[in-house]
């Protein structure tokens, strides 16, 4: 596991092994070589792997069209009738509102940059945490944004890794967004027709880990504080999670029940300080979707004279356009002037709280030391489920031999 990878270079001031050594320290203890005379070392082939998987979001307004072409040819995310021809249409359709949204929240989705940021906090401390399973990388598998899924794979086979952790980085479990980025890894080695050279487990949750539950009610705590005094005991808090269409929820999907587990521990944390709800955002379309809509609850709390909000975005954990236009712009600027809001904040994201990387470190670590490859809840499948592949996947997961 000491062989250098030649694609690794990197310079040793910024980042070593332990993130504290020079380079001449790093080559003494750690077997490393040097490279050239530029003060480069070669890094040592990473040992684990940790695959963060999420979404993504375009980073460029050129990249929107792209985003939501795969979003919309995503069977696992949605059924379209016809979804080969409708789901290039739709995305044709809607990409010019889309780049006006992102535009106004400075031409890009934030959530490379962040997830980079937590991926560097959490192997550093991993690499100090777990000796035995260091050294650490972490990838990053967007769904529908580069770097895809599949490349990270792809880049994790060539360099060597031995243990690989798929790490969804949505606390809370949904066949839609989870669900999907798993099928993508089972499909890239099924379409190979090889089997992985890494052993493979996944964390497929953590709705209520308490580090993560410790972050949310600071973030609370923070933007409570930030409420003219004599108004901070009428604020109601309104935790806001993505919607799922109503057809998603009757099918057993497990994302409503955990978000609600992630908003209760939340509470108790905060000693029940003042009175909350849990809400929904970002419906499209016209089917029906799990309701109470954040909007709307803005709307009905201000007719019925509760006009100081806190919202709370519970179920994504860094900056996207759901919080930074949806939440910011259209509900807290232009929602809450129109219902004659008094006050109305957002709690800030997890983004680069170090904290939460901490969270990220210790759930990985933990993980690392269970040898199991996945929860228990990951191997049933949704009671009605029709996608064959989600079956394949967990049985792919679940039949990883990790000794
Ligand atoms: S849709 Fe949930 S397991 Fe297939």
């Amino acid at each position: 596991s000491t062989t250098p990878d030649k694609t690794q270079g990197v310079s040793c001031a910024k980042r070593c092994w332990h993130g504290k050594h020079t380079w001449r320290t790093c080559v003494q203890n750690m077997n490393w070589k040097p490279q050239g005379q530029n003060g480069k070392h070669l890094q040592r082939k990473p040992k684990t792997g940790i695959l963060m998987l999420n979404m993504g979001g375009p980073e460029k307004l050129e990249d929107v069209h792209d985003f939501l072409l795969r979003l919309f040819l995503d069977t696992d995310l949605m059924k379209l009738p016809v979804q080969s021809k409708l789901g290039p249409f739709i995305a044709k359709r809607r990409t010019p509102k889309i780049q006006e949204q992102y535009s106004k929240i400075g031409g890009g989705s934030p959530i490379k940059r962040w997830t980079s940021m937590q991926g560097e906090g959490m192997v550093k401390l991993l690499d100090e945490m777990s000796p035995d399973t260091a050294p650490h990388k972490f990838y990053i598998g967007f769904r529908y944004v580069n770097p895809l899924t599949e490349e990270a794979i792809e880049e994790m086979e060539k360099d060597g890794v031995e243990r690989a952790v798929a790490f969804t980085q949505y606390p809370q479990y949904s066949c839609s967004t989870t669900g999907s980025s798993l099928n993508a890894i089972y499909r890239y080695y099924s379409n190979k027709g090889g089997r992985p050279n890494m052993r493979w487990s996944v964390i497929d949750r953590w709705p209520t880990h308490p580090l993560l539950v410790e972050c949310f009610a600071e973030h609370v705590l923070n933007e409570l504080q930030k409420f003219p005094e004599d108004k901070r005991d009428d604020v109601v808090i309104l935790f806001s999670a993505h919607s799922l269409p109503m057809a998603v929820v009757n099918r057993g999907d497990p994302y409503p029940q955990e978000v609600g587990a992630t908003v209760q521990r939340v509470m108790e944390r905060l000693g029940h300080c003042n009175p909350y709800r849990l809400v929904w955002q970002s419906r499209v379309g016209p089917m029906a979707w799990l309701g109470p809509q954040t909007d709307e609850v803005i709307k009905g709390l201000c007719e019925r004279g509760k006009k100081n909000l806190l919202l709370v975005p519970i179920a994504f954990t860094s900056d996207h356009i759901e919080t930074l236009h949806e939440l910011d712009i259209e509900y807290a600027q232009v929602l809450g002037e129109e219902c004659g809001v008094e006050n109305i904040r957002r709690a800030e994201s997890l983004n680069g709280n170090p904290l939460f990387m901490k969270a990220l470190a210790d759930l990985v670590q933990s993980h690392l030391k269970s040898n199991e490859p996945c929860s228990r809840q990951l191997t049933l499948r949704c009671p009605l489920c029709t996608n064959p592949t989600c079956g394949e996947t967990k049985a792919f997961f679940a039949g990883q031999k990790l000794r």
